[in-house]
C-alpha cells in the first residue's frame, strides 16, 4: 500500500511552539558547505547533470497511475555532502519520487543506487539500515504512544531484531539501552527532551516535524530524505528546522529535501533539481535556478522576466 501523505495539506502551523531554539549558530558558512558548493561549482546546471562524487543515482525511473505519468525522471544524481533542493509545482511528482527510491511504492521501470549499491527491490527499513532515511510530507508520528517510543521505532534494522540475539543473555538488554540512550540525546537535540515521555499526539505541528526529524536520525543515516520538513510551520520554529538541516550537512550528511519555500530553499541549498509534471526540467545553483525562466514557466506562465523570488 502507498503511504498516505501523495496528496493533501501539510499539517496546521496554529499550535508550534516557537521558543524552539536554533543549535548554536556557526560562522556564516561552514567548512561542509564550502566543500559541497566547490564540489558543485564545475557542475553544468543542466537536467539529469552528472556530479563528481554522487551518494544517490537514479536513471530511467517511471510511475504512472492509471493514464497519470506521476514520475518519468530520465536521471538524478546527488553530490554526496550537499544540501539538495528538490522543488516543483503540486503534482509535480516529488513525493512520489521519494516514494520510489525509498522503496513504500515500485516503479514501472528504472534502476537507482545508493553508495555504489543496487537499490531495487530493497525494502525501506533495509534501505534504513544501510543509511538511506526519509521524513514524510504528513508526519508520521504514532500519536498514542509516548515520544520516547516513537524515537526507538526509528532504530530499525539493529541486532536487537534478530532473534537469536534473545538467546544470548545481556545482548538484548544492553541493545535496548543503548537504543534508549541515542534516543534522549537526539531528543535533547531537538529540544524535544521535556516531552520525552508524552503522547506524540501531545506535540505541536512543528514539534512533530522536529520529531520526525530526529527519528529518522536513530539509525546513523549518511542520506537524509526529507519530504517538506518545514510545511506548516510557523517562522520561528522554520529558522530552527532550517540550522538543523545545516547541522546534518555539517556532520557529513547528505540531504534531499523538498520544499515550496523559496526563501529557505535559497538560504540553505548547494544545489536545486526542478521537478514538473514527472520529469527534471532543471538544475543548479539556487541562484541558477530563480532567474531559468523554464522553472518560472513551470511555476508561473505568466510571470516570465521576473526573479521567482519576487514571486513566491
Ligand atoms: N497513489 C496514487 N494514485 C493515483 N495518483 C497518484 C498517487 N500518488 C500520486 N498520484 C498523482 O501523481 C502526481 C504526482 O503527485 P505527488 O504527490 O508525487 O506530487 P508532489 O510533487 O509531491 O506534490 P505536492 O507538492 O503537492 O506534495 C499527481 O498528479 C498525483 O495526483
Ligand atoms: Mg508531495
Amino acid at each position: 500500500m502507498l503511504p498516505s501523505d501523495a496528496t493533501g495539506p501539510a499539517s496546521p502551523a496554529a499550535a508550534d511552539d516557537p521558543g524552539v531554539d536554533a543549535p548554536l549558530a556557526t560562522a556564516a558558512e561552514s567548512d561542509a558547505a564550502r566543500r559541497a558548493r566547490a564540489a558543485l561549482a564545475g557542475v553544468a546546471p543542466e537536467p539529469g547533470a552528472a556530479k563528481p562524487d554522487p551518494i544517490l543515482t537514479a536513471a530511467g525511473i517511471r510511475r504512472a497511475f492509471g493514464g497519470i505519468v506521476a514520475v518519468d525522471v530520465e536521471r538524478v544524481e546527488v553530490q554526496r555532502g550537499s544540501i539538495t533542493a528538490l522543488i516543483g509545482p503540486n503534482g509535480a511528482g516529488k513525493t512520489t519520487f521519494f516514494n520510489l527510491l525509498t522503496g513504500f511504492d515500485k516503479p514501472d521501470t528504472g534502476t537507482w543506487s545508493f553508495d555504489g549499491k543496487d537499490m531495487a527491490g530493497v525494502a525501506p527499513h533495509r534501505m534504513a539500515a544501510r543509511g538511506m532515511v526519509r521524513t514524510f510530507q504528513l508526519t508520521k508520528s504514532l500519536t498514542k504512544l509516548p515520544v520516547i517510543e516513537n524515537m526507538k521505532l526509528g532504530a530499525t534494522g539493529q541486532k536487537g531484531e534478530k532473534w537469536w540475539n534473545g538467546l544470548i543473555p545481556g545482548t538484548w538488554k544492553q541493545q535496548e539501552a543503548e537504543i534508549e540512550a541515542r534516543a534522549d540525546q537526539l531528543l535533547q537535540r531537538f529540544k524535544l527532551d521535556h516531552m520525552r515521555d508524552e503522547y506524540a499526539g501531545a506535540l505541536s505541528g512543528g514539534q512533530r516535524k522536529l520529531l520526525e526529524m530526529a527519528r529518522a536520525l536513530m539509525t546513523d543515516p549518511t542520506l537524509v530524505m526529507l519530504d517538506e520538513p518545514m510545511a506548516g510551520v510557523n517562522p520561528a520554529l522554520k529558522q530552527s528546522l532550517n540550522a538543523h538541516v545545516k547541522g546534518l550537512r555539517d556532520e557529513g550528511m547528505t540531504v534531499l529535501f523538498v520544499e515550496h519555500d523559496m526563501d529557505m530553499v535559497h538560504d540553505i541549498s548547494d544545489w536545486v533539481i526542478v521537478m514538473a509534471e514527472g520529469r527534471v526540467i532543471a538544475e543548479g545553483t539556487p541562484d541558477d535556478i530563480s532567474s531559468n525562466p523554464a522553472v518560472i514557466d513551470a511555476y508561473l506562465g505568466m510571470h516570465q522576466g521576473r526573479s521567482l523570488l519576487e514571486d513566491l
